[in-house]
């Protein structure tokens, strides 16, 4: 079977983008697997620092195999914006596939070493191995991503500053050795009260100096009209990053159910309504990145 490494590195040289969406709980993860086997995506599933807590990580890598097996497609899952060493390293003994390391708020040297030595110890017994077989896949970021996964009453202010220098992207991918590597291009997480303006140019510039192995990847997917988000996956973006369009359709959906069956003590029968409103949300993204038909 493929690896992420792979899937991502055929998803750039094909220009499409593999989902990858968060989760945090049972349902939702049943719901993106579903979703993923009906259109024939690989599922790559997410859990935030707080979302982990809640499923709990071990929970969270026992379930990755049970869908896997259940679904029969590839399921990985990323433990996404670590914020600090300690909580990378923990997601990979905990036997997660794929760690997004998030020390982009730090210093640049801070965020560069803490980088280099969780992906040091995720390959402390894999040297010699050929990059793309590895099978645990490592993000880093840098760069200055503002927002959180809600719809934002505020409106964000993206600064110049808190782009990605192209010249040192390079140089930080080079030097930690990352699989995966996630820039600050316009995007930021949440519904923004301003439509986007992804910055193209940027997206492309920072793709012609990475590797061709290093996929780029897109956070803050929500609330990005469909043609940027074409754009970008045309100028190299090959893994996009979306939670509060999920959250919002799943948690309408589940205020909805409740409302229609007032009486309704089953736990499980409340939960229709929010899986079937996040299911659209997922599928229509799926066909937005291209990622159909790639099994
Ligand atoms: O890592 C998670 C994503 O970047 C989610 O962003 O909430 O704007 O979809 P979003
Ligand atoms: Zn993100």
């Amino acid at each position: 079977m493929a690896t992420l490494n792979e899937i991502l590195e055929r998803a750039t040289r094909e220009h499409w983008a593999l989902g990858h969406f968060n989760t945090s709980n049972l349902e939702q993860m049943r719901v993106i697997c579903r979703a993923c086997k009906e259109l024939g995506s690989p599922a790559m599933i997410g859990t935030s620092e707080g979302e982990r807590d809640h499923i709990g990580l071990h929970e969270a890598v026992a379930l990755r195999a049970a869908l896997a097996r259940e679904f029969g497609i590839p399921v990985f899952l990323n433990a996404d914006h670590s914020k600090s060493v300690e909580t990378a390293k923990a997601a990979i003994d905990a036997g997660y596939d794929s760690v997004h390391i998030d020390l982009s708020a730090k210093p640049f040297p801070e965020n560069f070493a803490g980088t280099r030595e969780v992906v040091a110890y995720a390959r402390r017994d894999t040297f010699n191995i050929q990059h793309s077989a590895l099978s645990i896949s490592l993000e880093g970021e840098l760069g200055y991503l503002r927002g959180e996964s809600k719809i934002e009453k505020e409106k964000i202010e993206i600064r110049p500053e808190d782009l990605t220098d192209p010249e040192e992207a390079k140089r930080f991918v080079a030097d930690t050795g990352v699989d995966r590597f996630a820039p600050a291009v316009g995007n930021s997480h949440g519904i923004a009260i301003d439509e986007p303006a992804l910055d193209i140019e940027r997206i492309r510039a920072i793709r012609s100096l990475l590797p061709a192995h290093v996929a780029l990847v897109l956070h803050g997917g929500s609330g990005i009209p469909d043609d940027q988000i074409r754009a970008a996956i045309e100028s190299g973006i090959a893994n996009i990053h979306i939670n509060t369009e999920l959250r919002v359709a799943f948690v309408g959906g589940l205020r909805e159910g409740l409302a229609a069956h007032p009486d309704e003590t089953t736990p499980y029968k409340l939960f229709p309504e929010a899986e079937e409103a996040m299911a659209k949300v997922v599928e229509e993204k799926l066909k937005l990145f291209g990622a159909m038909n790639r099994i």
